[in-house]
């Protein structure tokens, strides 16, 4: 398979200027060119974040036409039994992160972890091809808000860190996180792929 694009450029859509500029970073690791796409996303309801993402992108790239990525994430809480994880944009929306506490107030086992999905659609393919990324860490007692990052990020510190995601610029978290573990594989296959 090669791609007719000459010249790596694709496009992320996402509403979330923090997800783009994570993966805009990333990929410029790589030398390929993001750009922002604010289409309006379908977010279906499923227990899969693959599922998730393909659905999305296939409906962003319906709207398009263009070499898209979507990314879905999630948070998953042991001591939660893996809660919130799919549904974390709907539980961030209601209860937040002082919600999530209260959930773990006095609880012990504070192991929990990021997930995502990034999912790449293009002309050239017969489906979206997902990528996943994963950080294991711990759910902090109080908020840690450094004013970077979004989401989850002040009550997530991830293993071997005495930070919260929160507390780091982008440059470290994209050493760490879920999202920069799917990006860097989509990154090498797209690499891979291109230079066909
Ligand atoms: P989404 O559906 O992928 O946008 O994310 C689900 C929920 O998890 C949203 O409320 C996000 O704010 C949150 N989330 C996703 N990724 C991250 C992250 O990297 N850090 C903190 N929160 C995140």
């Amino acid at each position: 398979m090669s791609f007719q694009l000459k010249g790596k450029v694709i496009f992320f859509a996402t509403n979330n200027i923090n997800k783009f500029n994570e993966a805009r970073e990333m990929l410029n690791h790589y030398k390929i060119a993001v750009g922002m796409l604010r289409v309006k996303t379908i977010e279906i309801q499923s227990e899969s974040l693959e599922e998730i993402a393909q659905t999305s992108a296939l409906y962003a790239f319906e709207k398009c036409g263009l070499p898209i990525i979507v990314e879905d994430a999630g948070l998953f809480v042991d001591a939660l039994n893996g809660f919130p994880g799919p549904y974390s944009s709907y539980v961030y929306k209601t209860i937040g992160n002082e919600g999530l506490l209260r959930l773990m107030n006095n609880v012990e086992n504070r192991r929990a972890k990021f997930q995502s999905v990034v999912a790449y659609f293009s002309e050239e393919l017969k489906s979206p091809v997902c990528f996943k990324g994963e950080v294991h860490g711990e759910i902090t007692v109080k908020i840690h808000d450094g004013n970077s990052g979004f989401g989850f990020d002040p009550i997530f510190k991830p293993v071997n860190s005495d930070k919260t995601f929160s507390e780091m610029p982008t440059s470290e978290k994209n050493k760490l996180s879920h999202r920069a573990r799917a990006l860097k594989s989509f990154a090498e296959w797209y690499t891979k792929e291109s230079d066909l």
